[in-house]
């Protein structure tokens, strides 16, 4: 399933609006004094617990965490990999979609059909799925 939409804020899910107040108080948090370009991640998992993330600069820019992934690393390290979606709060127009890497991290434990939804500041909303924004991730070593 592949899910496009535009929209503004989701006042009929609260369940979607927590995940996106969560992720907005971690994106506070991001450390990015180079970029200056914060990131907030509250990734949901299959049993209903969210796990947060922001992006982790380093002088040495290479090495800097993104949110999501910092999410995703959080929510393994205690115990889950089955998830639901994960919201993605920036300050850009139209919202941010996680990068590649991103995705590539995402999948190594999420389907096609996992929910992407980024949001801004302004309450603008994009709905996707994993399998809208990377159709064909790297599976392994055949
Ligand atoms: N960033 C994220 O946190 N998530 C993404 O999906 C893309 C980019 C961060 C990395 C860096 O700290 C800043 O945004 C600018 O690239």
């Amino acid at each position: 399933m592949t899910m496009h939409g535009k929209g503004g804020m989701t006042a009929h899910d609260p369940e979607l609006n927590d995940l996106v107040q969560q992720a907005r108080v971690a994106r506070e948090r991001a450390y990015a004094p180079y970029s200056k370009f914060k990131v907030g991640a509250a990734l949901e998992s299959s049993s209903g617990e969210v796990y947060t993330g922001c992006n982790v600069e380093n002088a040495s820019y290479g090495a800097t965490i993104c949110a999501e992934r910092g999410a995703v690393m959080r929510a393994v390290a205690e115990g889950r990999k089955d998830f639901r979606r994960i919201v993605v709060v920036t300050d850009a127009e139209p919202p941010a979609q996680p990068c590649a890497l991103c995705l590539q991290v995402l999948a190594e434990f999420c389907g096609a059909d996992f929910e992407i939804i980024s949001v801004n500041l302004q309450g603008g909303t994009e709905k996707t799925s994993l399998g809208a924004l990377l159709p064909r991730p790297f599976n392994g070593i055949p």
